[in-house]
């Protein structure tokens, strides 16, 4: 059986374009060619950030929202809540104890963290190691993600493998990471990465005002309209992601000549935007007038990730020498 799995945090109110071109565009293509597919909703992880219990309510149930409104498919692909699997703890911990404490240390989300003087707590250190335990409890064979996450699938591969041989088992299988490259890291409108935590995002279903606010917003530099430009500034980076290959082919070109303003391939890539996601919001607003059977779906794809999850950590139980 061949799976494909991956989650976000529901740690704000809407996904923003790294995440729908950087991951939930992939979990489209790839629910059609793995036999399942397997999207959660990160909440136990969202616990190293957020403190609201409210918030992580409502953020939950849209990242659900989000994900139905870009084309997972529930017949197609299993949503679910990360706590409704919590045999997903008890792997966490079994694989703890064969994580080196030096690899933790080098992993990013913690050293740019403590890096940035904020005390880091043990879940933050841990984090990677709970989402080894996610990808393994599923015997996921492709994790379909942003550059970002690249290191953590490698340390996932790494402590199953010391898993396996500290036991001297198959018990857990390898994943791959499943990055598409043109839009590993999808750009901000500060120029940075694209990240919730950063505040330069543009999100997928806001409405019209803020989408244009947080256009408007993407830095430029001073350069005259009939001057020459930088393609790789992330306004002609964003803009990109909308249009075909022959009109950034096209663009690119105009960009070297000069003679292009940024006020209007913001204008432009405003009206893309609208009108590239607008068939998604309606999706989304007919899921959100039924939160029933949203809540119906989570549950049902809940239970069928439990029984799957059940099993490898039965194996996994075993090889330590637990009872059943
Ligand atoms: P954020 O980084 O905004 O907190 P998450 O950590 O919840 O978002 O990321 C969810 C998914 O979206 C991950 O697979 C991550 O790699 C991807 N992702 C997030 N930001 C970007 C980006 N700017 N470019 C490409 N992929 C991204
Ligand atoms: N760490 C991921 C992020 O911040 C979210 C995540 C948790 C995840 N567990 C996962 C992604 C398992 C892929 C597979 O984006």
């Amino acid at each position: 059986m061949s799976r494909a799995l991956s989650g976000t945090q529901p740690t704000h109110e809407y996904l923003h374009l790294g995440n729908y071109f950087g991951a939930v565009r992939q979990y489209v293509t790839l629910q059609e060619q793995y036999d399942e597919a397997l999207y959660f909703i990160a909440d136990y992880h969202s616990l190293t950030s957020l403190r609201e219990a409210d918030l992580r309510q409502a953020y939950s149930f849209n990242v659900a929202l989000d994900y139905l409104a870009s084309g997972v498919d529930p017949e197609a692909s299993l949503i679910f809540r990360q706590s409704d699997v919590p045999e997903v703890c008890e792997l966490s911990w079994l694989l703890s104890t064969v994580t080196p404490m030096g690899m933790l240390e080098r992993a990013h989300a913690y050293k740019d963290k403590v890096a940035k003087g904020q005390s880091a707590d043990h879940g933050l250190f841990a984090y990677p190691v709970l989402m080894a335990a996610d990808i393994l409890i599923y015997d996921s064979d492709v994790v379909p993600v942003g550059q970002d996450q690249k290191q953590h699938v490698e340390m996932t591969r790494d402590i199953a493998q010391r898993f396996n041989q500290a036991y001297g088992v198959e018990a857990l299988k390898l994943p791959e990471p499943y990055i598409q490259k043109e839009v590993a890291v999808v750009p901000g409108t500060d120029g940075g990465k694209m990240s919730k935590s950063t505040g330069n995002v543009i999100p997928m279903f806001a409405g019209p005002k803020q989408l244009k606010k947080a256009v408007m917003t993407i830095v430029t530099d001073s350069t005259p309209v009939e001057d020459p430009k930088d393609f790789g500034a992330s306004v002609f980076q964003l803009w990109s992601l909308f249009a075909s290959a022959a009109e950034v082919e096209e663009m690119k070109a105009k960009a070297a000549r000069g003679g292009v303003g940024y006020g209007d391939v913001k204008q432009d890539l405003l009206a893309r935007l609208l009108e590239y996601f607008g068939p998604m919001r309606e999706l989304r607003e007919s899921y959100a007038k039924r939160p029933d059977d949203v809540e119906e779906i989570l549950q049902a794809g809940g239970r069928r990730a439990r029984t799957i999850a059940a099993s490898v950590l039965s194996r996994c139980r075993e090889a330590v020498g637990f009872k059943p």
